[in-house]
């Protein structure tokens, strides 16, 4: 058995994550150790619980408002030491946070193979998103083999001299984590989000952290929020708000106390899902928002002015909109007044995933160390 560190830090890295921790428990060449940094400490915990996964290592390197420096520098210390005690066959990491960077760096330095799981995504703009775009691009660079959800994240790739033979294509492992959670059995506990799923209002589902949208973009965009609600009056907002104080403090200036707008904390996953099941349109500067929302036949606003996902853009169910008041609120009008234009964007494609994105992704690996022979390559179902 071969052992392999499984190594995230973050939200988003966990829930995608933890399909392939459950792959590798499974598999018949591998045996995985789990390593947190805790970049995200209550978020990070929500899914961990969800998802019934003890870390072998908990770095706990959150700070109130962190900087860039402190998550790289502490998680690099940190994983590097787990790193040589473990002295594991391969790390794997997932994504684009600092986490995954510090990973993959820590793992280079002992000259460890690294695995890296959502390989290969773009957008070309070194600041957009910032620090993510820089953080996969640096991965890429480090990494042995890159298991990439999609053709284009493979073709991203070549573009820029990779080994074919280096690349799986595998689907992305958050649709096998929604299809997992959304079969689950589930009734909202909160009696605020019991209400919102009985009324009869159009449920707008917001979500917004991206460093580079801090401060006066985000104003712009709860402004325009608040002139649809001025504008629809069936409709309400739920809005779980993520624990960066930065986020929190224009939330409140600009959203607080206001009517129709339900202002949670950051939901657990199996929540959270069930809540997107019952939105109307999903507003968001998320990534992973990007992929699942379209699965389930709801349309997305993504509230930036770029995006490393293009497959949902290209099936029309996800719209480039950025984070100008006018814009969100035009379009957000548009399709809560005309039938066409929301039943066009409303169609359920699954351009990332079809559940066996952590099978793939394992096998893969296994087939890089010369374990098994390759995985299939994922190809979308265009609903
Ligand atoms: C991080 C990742 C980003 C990813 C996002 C997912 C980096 C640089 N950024 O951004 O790529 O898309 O996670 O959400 O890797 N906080 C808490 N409790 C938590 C989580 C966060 O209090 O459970 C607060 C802390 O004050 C922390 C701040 O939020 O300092 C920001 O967290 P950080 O990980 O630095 O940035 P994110 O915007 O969450
Ligand atoms: N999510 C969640 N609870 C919430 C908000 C989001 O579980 O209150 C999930 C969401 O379904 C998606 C992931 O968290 O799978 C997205 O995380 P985030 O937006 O923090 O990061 P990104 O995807 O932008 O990296």
């Amino acid at each position: 058995m071969k052992k392999v560190c499984v190594v995230f830090g973050t939200r988003p890295e966990a829930i995608k994550m933890a399909p392939v921790v459950k792959e590798l428990e499974r598999s018949p060449w591998f045996m995985p150790r789990v390593v947190v940094t805790a970049q995200h400490r209550e978020m990070l915990d929500q899914v961990l619980d969800l998802f019934s996964i003890t870390p072998h290592h908990d770095l706990n390197i959150m700070r109130s408002e962190q900087t860039l420096f402190d998550i790289t520098a502490r998680a690099l210390t940190g994983l590097g030491a787990v790193f040589a005690s473990e002295s594991p066959d391969a790390v794997l990491v997932h994504g684009d946070t600092s986490t995954t960077f510090a990973g993959s760096l820590a793992a280079y330095y002992l000259q460890i193979p690294v695995g890296h799981i959502e390989a290969g995504l773009r957008t070309r703009n070194k600041f957009s998103p910032f620090p993510e775009e820089m953080n996969r691009h640096l991965t890429g660079v480090l990494t042995d083999v890159h298991l990439a959800p999609t053709a284009g994240a493979r073709a991203n790739l070549l573009s820029e001299g990779i080994d074919p033979s280096r690349i799986y294509v595998t689907g992305n492992t958050v649709i096998d984590a929604l299809l997992d959670t959304a079969a689950r059995p589930f009734q909202f506990a909160d009696p605020n989000l019991t209400r919102v799923d009985e009324t009869d209002c159009r449920m707008l589902l917001v979500t917004t952290h991206r460093r580079e949208n801090l401060g006066a973009p985000l104003a712009g965009v709860y402004r325009a929020l608040k002139r649809i609600l001025d504008r629809h009056p069936n409709t309400l907002v739920v809005f779980p708000v993520h624990k960066n104080p930065a986020v929190r403090r224009v939330v409140e200036d600009e959203l607080g106390g206001r009517e129709r707008v339900v202002l949670t904390e950051p939901l657990p996953y199996l929540e959270f899902v069930n809540l997107m099941k019952r939105a109307s349109l999903v507003l968001t500067d998320s990534g992973g928002l990007q992929e699942e929302a379209p699965s389930l036949g709801k349309p997305v606003l993504v509230l930036r002015n770029t995006t490393e996902r293009p497959e949902a853009v290209d099936a029309g169910t996800v719209r480039l909109v950025g984070t100008d008041e006018g814009a969100v609120f035009e379009t957000a009008d548009e399709l809560l007044s005309d039938p066409v234009a929301y039943r066009r964007m409303a169609e359920a494609v699954n351009p990332y995933g079809d559940g066996r994105g952590a099978r793939r992704s394992v096998r893969g690996l296994a087939h890089y160390l010369g374990l098994a022979t390759a995985p299939d390559e994922f190809s979308p179902d265009q609903g």
